[in-house]
């Protein structure tokens, strides 16, 4: 079959989506697919492509079974039980990077760093800055290790594993990132099974949802110089109350929306 004919199959699964994952088994750049509309598919990528197909149309994660997802312009390796990087999220990175000079050194904090792909982002944008990042999962640490490595800014990257600040020792960091589980628990049954491959960790916060800042906002003092600042993705309904934990310990903060108009980011200061 030609590609035109195996794309254009109706699926429910986009047409984007459909020529990403058709790209991949053919090993070519999906923008480079729509220039070969006449090729003819090896029979053997024609079986996998509707196979793989399948899967996605039932529910998998199309990043998982290319392996790899772009973010804020780079590709990142994904594997399961570690979070996809989501598109609203780089709004954390466009709001650290309006508040970090080119110049002088910098030395940021991420918690919770999944593949790695807000703090290897700001690092291939700021020459002059240095990351530390932790996450309690072992394999989150070990795919940002092999993001960093292949994005070249792992000289600048230090991981450690531990529950939120627990490792380190109190310091004074320029800024401090980070995007946390703010999902309730009661709705994890109801999450769509290839969100929740995802893993309950990467979701998951509490009964409340917004427990990961009331932990964050009781230790932030140790950790953030004066001066410095901070921003933390929210839950679209999250901005008053997670607002409120950081303004109710003295930090002034605000909240600031995606392009749906959803609540995402809370940016805040320490004076
Ligand atoms: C929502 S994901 C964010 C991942 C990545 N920063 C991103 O934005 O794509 C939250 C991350 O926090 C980690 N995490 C969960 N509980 C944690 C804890 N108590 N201490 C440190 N990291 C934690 C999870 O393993 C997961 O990688």
């Amino acid at each position: 079959m030609k590609v035109k004919e195996l794309l254009f199959r109706p699926s429910k699964v986009s047409l984007r989506d459909r020529t990403c994952l058709l790209a991949h088994l053919l090993r070519v750049n999906h923008k480079e697919l729509y220039l070969m509309e006449d090729l003819e598919v090896p029979p053997q990528v024609e079986e996998s492509y509707l196979k793989e197909l399948k899967r996605v149309e039932e529910g998998y994660p199309l990043q998982y079974v290319l392996g790899e997802w772009d973010f804020y312009g780079r590709s990142f390796q994904v594997e399961e039980g570690v979070l996809i990087p989501r598109p609203e999220t780089e709004l954390l990175v466009e709001e650290a990077l309006k508040r970090l000079p080119e110049r002088g050194k910098l030395l940021g904090l991420e918690l919770g760093v999944g593949t790695g792909c807000i703090s290897i982002s700001l690092l291939l944008h700021r020459k002059n800055l240095r990351m530390v990042a932790g996450d309690i999962s072992l394999k989150a640490l070990r795919l940002a290790k092999r993001n960093a490595k292949k994005h070249r800014v792992y000289d600048r990257f230090f991981l450690f594993c531990g529950d939120l600040f627990q490792p380190l020792k109190p310091k004074g960091f320029d800024f401090i990132i980070s995007n946390p589980p703010y999902i309730p628990q009661d709705l994890w049954n109801s999450l769509p099974e290839g969100l929740r491959l995802e893993g309950y960790n990467s979701l998951i916060a509490g009964m409340k949802g917004w427990e990961f800042y009331e932990r964050i906002s009781l230790e932030l003092r140790n950790y953030l110089k004066e001066g410095g600042f901070f921003v933390f993705e929210i839950g679209h309904d999250q901005g008053e109350r997670v607002k409120g934990i950081f303004e109710g310990l003295g930090y002034s903060s605000e909240v600031l929306k995606d392009l749906q108009g959803q609540d995402r980011v809370v940016v805040g200061w320490r004076y």
